[in-house]
């Protein structure tokens, strides 16, 4: 089938509505920063206005600010297999895995006195949780083992946290979040999993999974605008024990007896920590909205359909693919490998096609199945093939590194 025909048959192709998606530009960054949903602008405007401009401080009370949260978290939670109670939003995705993955090291530890376990974390992750786990490891003095082979090194008996992302940052590969948490499990670990380039893409089933920690952000796939809050995700067996690390006094069991010691709060309101950044909160719960009545399982579905499409074209045009083509092991990204891949995405860019670059080498095109048509596709690897034949991406704007790539 071509583009047309896909697009034809396409049951999410409404979904598109949802969003506000410039003329002239074909979006293939959802997977960095999320197109925005159409009820955001309004909602925000009314939350500006009415709650804070009118309402002033009551807004805490009377338009449910205090409380948004946890249930903007449990709106979350529908959206990666968590029964209520169980995430909470707030903070940034670096912030929340501090949390976790020191809370995970102590959680371990107050199951196995004595056993100084390792936190093992994948090599090629993004860099925040590389940085993080060794900032943990610092503190809680455990040794951080990266490896590209998380089952072989569960096999050393010795590791405490296993800290792993579902989706690879760079080349789009899908690990198996339950295979591996069982078999983290079974060598007595606990897993933290950053859910990054998963949450909104897929669905998830961390209940089922019997994962103990993730954390993931929502700027991504879930379109909650530029640094929307993060979230937290503690499975309720190990909610009263766990000790996360940053004591705010959001997370106080009565944050407004203002008591001098901490006491933490039951269930998930300890993964709370300072005041919440209430703008940003609401505009997530806005673009949640666009998930209304959608079925994970068709965004994953056609979330395939759209890499097997993209990674066709970028075989008939020689590229080298570096994400994985099985469906079971490829994410909502594709990334192609090209030595110039800075200023080809650069003239894609002044092109209208928009995707992104990671080092060295790396053209990476996300694919969000609410607001991506196979047509976009189709355009997008036209532009591409036409960049490239043109050579016009060896001109000097091009080879301008803009501070965020
Ligand atoms: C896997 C992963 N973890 C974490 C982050 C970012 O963390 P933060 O929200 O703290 O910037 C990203 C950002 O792209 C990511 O891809």
């Amino acid at each position: 089938m071509d583009a047309a025909e896909l697009d034809a048959a396409d049951p999410l192709a409404p979904a598109r509505a949802r969003f506000v998606l410039p003329d002239g530009v074909i979006y293939l960054d959802g997977n960095s920063l999320g197109a925005l949903p159409g009820p955001v602008a309004d909602r925000l405007r009314d939350v500006v206005t009415r709650q804070w401009g009118r309402d002033l401080v009551r807004g805490w009370n009377d338009d449910g600010w205090w409380a948004a949260p946890e249930r903007i978290g449990d709106r979350v939670g529908t959206l990666i297999g968590a029964a209520p109670g169980q995430t909470v939003a707030g903070d940034s995705t670096s912030v929340q895995l501090f949390n976790a993955l020191t809370a995970a090291v102590r959680l371990q530890e107050s199951r196995e006195a004595g056993r100084d376990g390792v936190i093992v974390t994948d090599a090629g992750q993004f860099p925040t949780d590389g940085y993080l786990a060794d900032s943990v490891g610092r503190l809680l003095g455990r040794e951080v083992v990266r490896t590209p082979d998380p089952y072989a090194a569960l096999r050393r008996g010795d590791v405490a946290v296993l800290a792993w992302s579902t989706v690879d940052f760079r080349t789009g590969q899908l690990w198996d979040t339950g295979g591996l948490t069982r078999a983290a499990h079974d060598a007595g670990a606990v897993v933290v999993w950053d859910l990054c380039h998963a949450v909104g893409a897929m669905p998830l089933h961390l209940d089922r999974d019997d994962v103990d920690l993730a954390v993931g952000c929502t700027y991504k796939f879930l379109s909650g605008g530029p640094g929307s809050p993060a979230f937290i995700y503690v499975a309720r067996r190990h909610q009263d024990r766990l000790e996360l690390p940053l004591t705010g006094w959001n997370g106080h069991a009565q944050p407004f007896a203002m008591e001098p010691g901490y006491q933490a709060a039951p269930g998930i309101a300890r993964g709370r920590i300072g005041t919440p950044p209430m703008l940003s909160m609401l505009a997530l719960d806005a673009a949640l909205d666009a998930f209304d009545g959608i079925d994970l399982a068709a965004v994953r579905a056609k979330s395939l359909r759209l890499g097997e499409f993209f990674i066709a074209g970028a075989d008939e045009a020689g590229f080298e693919v570096i994400t994985p083509r099985a469906p079971e092991r490829r994410g909502s990204h594709v990334s192609l490998r090209h030595p110039d891949a800075l200023p080809v995405m650069a003239a894609l860019i002044e092109a209208g096609v928009i995707g992104d670059v990671r080092p060295p080498d790396v053209l990476r095109f996300g694919f969000n199945a609410l607001y991506n048509s196979f047509g976009d596709l189709a355009r997008a690897l036209e532009v591409l093939g036409e960049v490239l034949a043109s050579g016009r991406y060896a001109e000097a704007r091009f080879q301008v590194r803009p501070t965020v790539t």
